[in-house]
């Protein structure tokens, strides 16, 4: 039987249909962390407008190479000079043609960490070294660890937030890391892929000085809070030397025009950014609070819009992931199953944070099935 992360992510309805024999389109996706308000208004009537070819022709011209228009308006949105910017598609082209660009002897990764760190390492046969983080220190790695790791590696990859466990690192610890990359000749890849989603998160960044930080390549992608993930859209912000590098190695036109223009109008659109803050603060609280209240679950609540979550070891036996991920699936119900992730094990799930409504139906079938315990367990 494939699993539901047979292609390595959550979010992917078309293998949950076959499994559970429900139509793709109607799972409430709670395995992907995607904002539930999105997209923006302005994008969907933007592409609309396009596709009716009145404005700019987006599919009968080639895409700008240089993405001129969308670089810009990050540039004004981040207060980052143009040339320390390169667009890709997704976060994930930045996350895998770094490990090619870079070609670093050692890959380092803090563990668990989002998988396409380590896929990209291991495609290439570059040996990973690993560092792990546990529960008890709040996932946290300590200083010690975080530099030692940038030592013993010359790329060291960095969650941030993290995957899955929704941690930032202090914002201290994180420039000292930097600047120990920069004298070690490691490139430290900071992915603030989840980043939109903390409160204030641009204090959270190294965005601000990055000019100081030769080694260090932020990436960012715009799929998650705009809701855009069928379009592929994600950034890095580096020096402009490793800019330079990193578009190399890309493929001429990989951010296509839809994506583009559709970038453009999402950084405008401050209303939706606003209602987003407003609803995840409140849903965030409110999911928080429901899932806190369950039996058998030990909830990690992190900065994000997701929630790593630990099935408790039951009287009568361990219940795990698989087995909770599969009667969830059958209700149309999308989880994360986070065993696949190195440094986790069977008890790990992650749910998204979305609207109040499929919240309450993730809460009451959750605490349907964990009422099953020892029922139906095997
Ligand atoms: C931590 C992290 N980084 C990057 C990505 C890639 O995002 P995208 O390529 O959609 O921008 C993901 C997607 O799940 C992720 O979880």
């Amino acid at each position: 039987m494939n699993r539901l992360e047979q292609f390595g992510h959550g979010g992917d309805r078309w293998t949950a249909g076959e499994r559970f024999g429900i139509h793709p389109a109607d799972f409430v996706d709670f395995s992907a962390n995607i904002n539930p308000l999105g997209p923006p208004e302005s994008v969907v009537h933007l592409l609309q407008e396009a596709l009716k070819d009145s404005g700019v022709p987006l599919l009968s011209q080639y895409p700008d190479p240089d993405c001129r228009g969308l670089r810009q308006a990050l540039a004004e949105k981040l207060d980052v000079e143009p040339e320390y910017l390169a667009v890709g598609n997704g976060g994930a082209e930045w996350i895998d043609l770094a490990a090619a660009v870079f070609q670093p002897d050692r890959v380092g990764l803090m563990l668990p960490s989002f998988a396409e760190y380590a896929a990209a390492a291991e495609k290439r046969g570059l040996p990973i070294v690993t560092a792990t983080v546990n529960p008890q220190r709040g996932w946290q790695p300590d200083r010690r660890q975080l530099l030692q790791l940038i030592h013993r590696s010359d790329l060291v990859y960095l969650g941030h937030p993290n995957n899955p466990t929704g941690t930032l690192l202090p914002l201290a610890l994180l420039e000292e890391a930097a600047e120990e990359a920069a004298q070690a000749g490691t490139v430290l890849v900071v992915d603030e892929a989840f980043l939109d989603f903390v409160e204030h998160g641009e204090q959270h960044s190294l965005i601000r000085r990055i000019s100081v930080f030769p080694t260090t390549v932020l990436l960012r992608s715009m799929t998650k809070f705009y809701a855009l993930p069928g379009l592929r859209l994600g950034f890095a912000v580096s020096h402009p030397d490793n800019i330079r590098r990193l578009r190399q190695y890309q493929i001429p036109w990989s951010v296509n025009g839809l994506a583009q223009a559709a970038g453009v109008a999402a950084l405008k659109d401050r209303d939706f950014e606003k209602r987003t803050r407003t609803w995840l603060t409140e849903e965030r609280s409110f999911l928080l609070r429901e899932l806190d209240q369950l039996d058998g679950v030990e909830v990690f609540p992190g900065e994000v819009n997701y929630f790593l979550l630990k099935l408790a070891d039951q009287p009568r036996g361990r219940f795990t992931a698989q087995w909770l991920q599969e009667r969830m699936g059958r209700q149309g119900i999308m989880i994360r199953d986070c065993s696949t992730y190195s440094g986790l094990d069977e008890r790990y799930v992650r749910v998204a944070v979305r609207s109040r409504e499929e919240n309450r139906r993730l809460v009451e079938a959750l605490r349907r099935v964990l009422g099953r315990v020892g029922v139906d367990q095997r």
